[in-house]
Parts: structure tokens; C-alpha cells; sequence
């Protein structure tokens, strides 16, 4: 059941930032002075019906919104940031209040498949006709007494039925980061997306919409993908649609994400806070590729050196815990170590590692056994015992521990013995 459009703020913006309420009344304020119509658009209507918080203020003016913005900018003491190009603008409020898209209401045209549209102003209308889904192309205005919702494209319908739908049968072609979002929004409203719009999904990946696209647009949707709360669906669902596929047929498939499924729930000892953190996704993402392969993509470049970093270390990782004979101490060493990445590559190292059964059960050790094993013996039992105090002590702990790790030594007696033909008598 959607929430009823009620474009006086308080309706809207009930369960978001208490902030937003004043910010749209700025706007409304500054607009009518203007003499320019303002309408919310895209997100916050489609957030607001579904009864989610609204996460960011999305303005569509008919008129000029970078002139807007600056007055805005003006009476809120803020800095703005205008893109020409596209005739929009962001407002910074000086308060920490959050930033105010405004974009100039506009009509786009696509001189060729994946390119960045040109545009020219156009009503409110042909704004919402330019955009990707019909749950995204709807307006509630926010000047004057006409407070009802703006939606030509049946996107309420939509959202009520729980459907991603485009708004013609080129936007794919036109745009093919539309494809990762309608994956985004189908996975995190649990939607579906619908028969025509996954048709022509398919025809445009045939005919290689997606090599059309830079490589820092296709850098920022994945960013997205991995960014929502629940990477993983996401991914899967990318890949099943073979939207990774078509970025480098190197990039992983379905069983890889299978594999990461138990990383969910299976590791124990692996911190929460790790398996949330989108870098570890983002490694996910690369780690089927050779390092010549993540670098040959042409992402963001600070991106792009560091995931060939995370790259390496993961394969260095995998093949150092899967080889023969390695003694716990090894795995210890190798995994205790403070690595610049942390835990984040560590914690990705464990769920890949469900691929490796050798590794899995290295490190499933490391978690539940090793990782906190200590010597019997404490730094004064070592005084007691003649070891010098300063660095020779950190240093016997350090030989007790591996001793004990490698089954070298299993109990306090042994562990003395240990420490008497360590340290040398004369001593
Ligand atoms: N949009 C579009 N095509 C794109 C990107 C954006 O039509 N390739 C339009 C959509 O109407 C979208 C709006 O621009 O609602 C704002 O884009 P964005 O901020 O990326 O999306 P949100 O709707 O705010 O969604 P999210 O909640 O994922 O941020």
C-alpha cells in the first residue's frame, strides 16, 4: 500500500532528515519568488510512497536551477557547485545541512548508444520522460496549491505492483548503466523487473551496448551495486543477467558468488563490520581476474591500482594457505600480519577460501583455534626462568607461541624446558 502524495513537507519527509522539511521550504520560497514551478523528483517521490526514508533531495526546476541554486546557495550561506553541461546545480547549506540537487527541467537526446546525453530545457514533462524507470519518473510540486502527483508514466501503478520498468525500448541502448540500476532497485525493493524491460535488456547486451559505456560510469554503477545493503543479491543477479559478463568475460560467475554465499554465515571469528565493508566486495568483484586483466579495465584510476593490490594479495593469499605441509605457525604468520588492506581482504580471503577446501580449513582453524592461542608461560615466568627483561622477552613469547602453535610444546613443563635450551644458562 503507497503512502498517499502530500506535497506539504511535513507529509513528505516524515521519517527522513527533519532537515529536509526546511530546505524544500527555502526552495518553494526562493521559486515562487522566481516566479519558476519546482517540483520534487525521481528518489524522494519514489522513497516517499513506499513509505521509506527519503535519503536525498532531488529538485527539478522549470527554469533556470543553477540561478536558483545561487540563491539558495545565498540565503542558506552555502557554496554551490554547478555542472553547465547538464544545467544543474548542488547546494552545500554552510549548516551541515544535506547537500540540494536542483536540475534544470530538461528534454535529452543521445547523439549515440552509451554516450552522455545533450539537452536542451523542457517542461516538467519531458524531464520525467527522460529518465530510466517509471518509479523514477514521477514529480510532486512543491510551489502552489496544485499539490498533486505528477505521474505520466504509470509509475505508482509500478510501484504498487513492485515492477522496474523503462520508459521506452531504447533506454538500454541509450544509456546501458540503467541495466545495473534496474538491478539495484529490483534487489533492494524486492521488485521484479519486468518481461519487455528484461527483453530489451537482453538485445541491448547482444549487440555490445555495454562496451559503449566509460569506464568510469561502469565504475561508479558497480560502486552502487556493492554499496547497497545487501551486496550479494545484487551481484548474483548481475551476473545471472550477464551484466559482469559484459563488462570482462573474466569477471566472476554465478559459482563464485555461490561460493561467497557462506561467507554470510559460515566463518566463525570473522568480524561483522568486515563482511559489511564494501571493499571487501570490491575485491570480490576482481578477484577472478589476472592483475593484467583489472588493469586492463579502464576504471578510476586510484580504484583501479588498488584493487590490482587487493588482487594480488588475495591470489598470494590463496595460494600460500592451499600449499603443502604448511604449519600452523606459517598460517599464523601469514595472517597476523597488520596488512595494509586489514582485515577487510583478510575477512574476503576467508570467504573466497570456501572455493579452497586446504585454505578454508587453514584458516577455519586460525579463527576457532590459533588465532588466540598463547603460551602457557607469561613474560615474569620467563624473568623467573632467566630470561633478560627487554626485547629477548617479546622475542621468547613469540618462539613459545609458535612451539606451541606447531605442537612443538603442549604443556607448562614443556614449555619451561623449551625456554631453558632457548636462553642459554649463562645468561
Ligand atoms: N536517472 C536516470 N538515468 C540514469 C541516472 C539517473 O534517469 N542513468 C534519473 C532517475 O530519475 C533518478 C534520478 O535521475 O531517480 C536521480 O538519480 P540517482 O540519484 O542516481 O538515483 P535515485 O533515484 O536518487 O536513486 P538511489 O536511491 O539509488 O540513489
Amino acid at each position: 500500500m503507497l503512502v498517499t502524495p502530500d506535497a506539504s513537507s511535513v507529509g513528505i519527509f516524515l521519517n527522513s532528515d527533519p532537515r529536509f522539511a526546511d530546505l524544500v521550504g527555502q526552495v518553494r520560497t526562493l521559486a515562487i519568488e522566481a516566479g519558476v514551478a519546482a517540483y520534487l523528483v525521481g528518489g524522494p517521490v519514489r522513497d516517499h510512497l513506499l513509505g521509506v526514508p527519503v535519503k536525498d533531495l532531488d529538485i527539478a526546476i522549470v527554469g533556470s536551477a543553477p540561478s536558483l541554486a545561487r540563491r539558495l546557495a545565498d540565503a542558506l550561506g552555502g557554496r554551490v557547485t554547478v555542472h553547465p553541461r547538464f544545467r544543474t546545480a548542488t547546494v552545500w547549506p554552510a549548516n551541515g545541512s544535506p547537500a540540494v540537487d536542483l536540475v534544470t527541467a530538461r528534454r535529452e537526446t543521445y547523439a549515440r548508444p552509451g554516450a552522455l546525453p545533450d539537452v536542451a530545457p523542457g517542461t516538467i514533462a519531458d524531464d520525467l520522460g527522460r529518465r530510466d524507470f517509471t518509479i523514477n519518473a514521477m514529480a510532486i510540486p512543491i510551489c502552489g496549491d496544485d499539490t498533486d502527483l505528477v505521474d505520466p508514466h504509470g509509475g505508482s501503478a509500478d510501484l504498487e505492483a513492485g515492477i522496474v520498468r523503462t520508459l521506452h525500448r531504447d533506454s538500454f541502448v541509450d544509456d546501458p548503466t540503467r541495466m545495473f540500476r534496474a538491478v539495484r532497485y529490483e534487489q533492494r525493493f524486492g521488485f521484479r523487473i519486468d518481461d519487455t524491460t528484461l527483453a530489451d535488456m537482453q538485445s541491448a547486451l547482444d549487440a555490445g551496448a555495454m562496451a559503449t559505456v566509460t569506464g568510469p560510469r561502469i565504475d561508479n554503477e558497480l560502486g552502487r551495486l556493492i554499496g547497497e545493503r545487501k551486496p550479494l543479491a545484487g551481484l548474483r543477479r548481475a551476473t545471472e543477467l550477464g551484466l559482469l559478463a559484459a563488462i570482462h568475460p573474466a569477471m566472476p560467475a554465478m559459482a563464485h558468488w555461490d561460493a561467497l554465499d557462506g561467507w554470510t554465515s559460515v566463518p566463525p571469528g570473522a568480524q561483522p563490520a568486515d563482511r559489511e565493508w564494501p571493499a571487501s566486495w570490491d575485491a570480490a568483484l576482481f578477484w577472478t581476474m589476472t592483475h593484467d586483466q583489472v588493469a586492463s579495465l579502464a576504471m578510476k584510476n586510484p580504484y583501479r591500482t588498488r584493487r590490482c593490490r587487493y588482487v594480488d594479495m588475495l591470489k598470494e593469499g590463496m595460494s600460500m594457505l592451499s600449499a603443502d605441509g604448511l604449519l600452523p605457525s606459517e598460517v599464523c604468520a601469514f595472517l597476523d600480519y597488520p596488512r595494509p588492506e586489514g582485515q577487510a581482504v583478510y575477512a574476503l580471503t576467508v570467504a573466497l577460501a570456501f572455493a579452497e577446501p586446504v585454505a578454508a580449513e587453514r584458516i577455519r582453524r586460525y579463527l576457532t583455534e590459533w588465532q588466540d592461542l598463547q603460551p602457557h608461560l607469561r613474560g615474569s615466568d620467563l624473568l623467573d626462568l632467566g630470561v633478560p627483561e627487554g626485547p629477548a622477552v617479546g622475542e621468547a613469547l613469540a618462539a613459545l607461541r609458535k612451539a606451541r602453535l606447531d605442537g612443538v610444546t603442549r604443556t607448562r613443563q614443556d614449555e619451561g624446558s623449551f625456554v631453558l635450551r632457548w636462553v642459554p644458562p649463562s645468561t
